[in-house]
């Protein structure tokens, strides 16, 4: 059964039988498919078009096809070219020729944008529950070690201490904006383009704000063409999806790094890691290399999408059938990614010691130049002074502490004794207490703003 054959005098070649159909992914659709049908439905009675009888045959029928996909007893046959053909037969044979009125001023290019925004709707809240999670592993962790200190970097370059909680926090932010912008995306999903036909509006006096109402849709769309052609929530959330790798893949590039031999700060679970068929002693962490990974395809999806939608003409074309797959394939990578992420920090051994000893006097070189600004000497001329105190520990091979007071003094009168009370790692970080900052009063305040944001 076609839905259009009555023109065609001769049948497709089967190859283009299979390059048209889009059942094989569409057809994970169907329960948004059937919901938006049953809302038709009730919309067609409404509007005089079918009587209450008929109604309530369709719906029944419409809810028996949609168990059979649930229980996946549905048979997909080889003619059903995507999902809102399959649906239709097979409630042909269920209920018979009424079946027919089901479709009534109802195009396939509403049809299917319909069921795209209901099923990223609810991808979407699904993805965003996913997030709070692996946000509030990095809490947990954050809450579990307040007093850890560890070297922060910049270049990959020891640059100043920081607290560890600091660290898992500056992970928790781009997951959060991540989360609003997925919050914002929804909102421009969630108009309904049913009633828009096939490009040019409904002829049968369909109410579209019952329809809406009945889909939980907060609006309708404003332009009939646009609506049936419009994927610009689909490229949203691709964007919003690919951002969110580039974060995932950043927070898994530095467990990468800390969990090496090298930096030894953290130890990722037995389950999180994998082995070495060839080297008995390897401990990979492929779960965040695959989470590095993983951005890629999110990438690339976004970038597939785009480059569908650039240049089209107005309204439907055939080219909009390409937004499904790339979509469904960034929702499915991050459904299996963010769980992941999620127990991989949850399940995280954090090493403070090995922390510490990767700390050297040359992080709190900053500090020592501090010191004199608050002695009145310009920061300019204090960081120079200090660059050739680093230069002269250096050449002894000492650390800044160990440099003898006189070799302070030769390099500037204004150090005093109190210079040695600048090598304290906590102290540095306690004096960075405004907001943001890493001492642990400002750390606590930014704990209670990132719980705040998971409540
Ligand atoms: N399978 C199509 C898609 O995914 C459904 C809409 C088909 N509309 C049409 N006029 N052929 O876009």
């Amino acid at each position: 059964m076609k839905l259009w054959g009555g023109r065609f005098e001769s049948g497709m070649d089967q190859r283009m039988e299979r390059f048209n159909a889009s059942i094989g992914f569409d057809w994970r659709m169907y329960d948004a498919d059937i919901s938006g049908s049953v809302a038709y439905v009730r919309a067609l009675v409404k509007a005089g078009l079918l009587t209450e009888a008929e109604g309530d045959t369709l719906i029944g029928g419409l809810e028996q096809v949609r168990q059979e996909f649930a229980q996946d007893q549905f048979e997909i046959r080889l003619a059903d070219e995507d999902i809102h053909t399959a649906v239709e037969r097979r409630l042909h044979e269920l209920v018979g020729p009424v079946a027919g009125k089901l479709h009534t001023g109802r195009s396939r290019n509403d049809q299917v944008a319909t069921d795209l925004r209901l099923y990223t709707r609810e991808a979407i809240h699904r993805l965003m529950a996913y997030m709070a999670e692996v946000q509030a592993a990095l809490v947990a962790q954050a809450e579990a070690h307040p007093d850890a200190l560890m070297p922060g970097y910049t270049h990959v370059q020891r640059a100043q201490p920081v607290l560890f909680a600091h660290w898992a926090l500056s992970h928790f932010w781009p997951l959060q904006r991540d989360r609003e912008r997925l919050a914002d995306a929804a909102k421009r999903v969630n108009v309904l383009p049913l009633g828009a036909g096939a490009l040019a509006g409904n002829a049968l006096g369909v109410d579209r704000d019952f329809l809406a109402g009945q889909l939980g849709f907060d609006g309708v769309t404003p332009n009939s063409m646009d609506a049936v052609g419009d994927r610009d929530f689909v490229a949203e959330t691709l964007f919003d999806c690919a951002l969110l790798g580039v974060h995932l893949s950043r927070l898994g590039e530095d467990l990468v790094f800390y969990s090496s031999a090298e930096f030894g700060f953290v130890t990722l679970a037995d389950a999180y890691s994998t082995g070495s068929s060839l080297m008995p002693q390897k401990r990979n962490p492929d779960s965040m290399e695959l989470m590095r990974g993983k951005a890629g395809r999110l990438i690339g999806n976004l970038v597939t999408l785009l480059t569908v939608l650039k240049g089209l003409p107005a309204t439907y074309n055939k080219d909009l059938q390409e937004d499904k797959e790339p979509l469904f394939d960034s929702l499915d990578t991050l459904d299996v990614a963010l769980p992941i992420a999620a127990a991989v920090v949850r399940s995280l051994t954090i090493h403070p010691e090995r922390m510490a000893a990767a700390m050297d006097d040359g992080m709190l070189a900053t500090d020592l130049a501090d010191y004199l600004v608050r002695k009145g000497v310009p920061f300019r001329e204090s960081h120079h002074i200090v660059g050739r105190l680093v230069r002269a520990a250096d050449g002894r091979g000492i650390g800044l502490r160990d440099l003898p007071l006189d070799a302070y003094q030769q390099a500037d009168e204004r150090f005093g004794e109190d210079v040695y009370r600048v090598f304290d790692m906590r102290e540095s970080v306690a004096r960075r207490d405004t907001v943001g900052g890493t001492a642990p009063s400002a750390v606590q305040a930014q704990l209670a703003a990132a719980k705040e944001c998971l409540r």
